[in-house]
């Protein structure tokens, strides 16, 4: 029997996944690329690795591929319009890091300076997942900024940032610290 998955359930319960947002980042033949990002996964602790999904038709699609090399800001809520900018479909390439406050991170790749934290990338497994690509990389750099600490979030096509409640991460299951 062939079960197939209603769209816009699929895209509803999709959508009920709260995520951190990321810009990644690669450097191709001098020109940068980038992407709005929240399929963003850790993968392993020991080697280092995560991943992240891009969509085939994206442009920063092809240049990672060829470039192997990638970076991952993990933005702070100050973040917000790099987000949406970096979403922006067409935006101009050359001219597109111009507003944005960033530096270059050791392999080359632009690292966004509104983020908790920053990962640099080599690609080591490219696996096709259906119309996006995953990408499993060697992570070759990691910083943290301590200044900023409430992360962007997306949920239900909306931003957002955290509430801490009151039981966080010190309570364990039945209360006993
Ligand atoms: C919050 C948010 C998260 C996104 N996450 C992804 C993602 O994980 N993978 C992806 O391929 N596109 C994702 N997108 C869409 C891309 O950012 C967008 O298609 C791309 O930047 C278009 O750039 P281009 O014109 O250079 O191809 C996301 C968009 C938003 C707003």
């Amino acid at each position: 029997m062939t079960v197939t998955v209603d769209q816009s359930a699929f895209r509803g319960a999709l959508g009920r996944f709260a995520s951190g947002v990321t810009v990644v980042t690669t450097v191709l033949d001098g020109v940068d690329h980038a992407m709005t990002a929240s399929a963003f996964t850790s993968v392993s602790l020991d080697p280092p690795l995560v991943l992240i999904c891009s969509h085939k038709t994206n442009r920063f699609h092809d240049a990672v591929l060829e470039s192997g090399i990638w970076g991952v800001s993990i933005l702070a809520e100050e973040g917000i319009d790099a987000s949406a900018w970096f979403a922006h479909k067409g935006r101009p390439l050359e001219t597109q890091f111009d507003e944005i406050p960033h530096r270059r991170g050791d392999t080359g790749v632009v690292l966004l300076e509104q983020s908790l934290s920053w990962l640099e990338c080599r690609t080591e497994t490219v696996v096709d997942g259906g119309d996006h690509t995953i990408l499993i990389g060697a992570v070759v750099g990691a910083g943290v900024r301590d200044d900023l600490d409430d992360p962007l979030l997306y949920y239900r096509s909306h931003y957002g940032t955290i509430v801490r409640l009151p039981a966080s991460e010190k309570t364990v299951y039945g209360g006993q610290a």
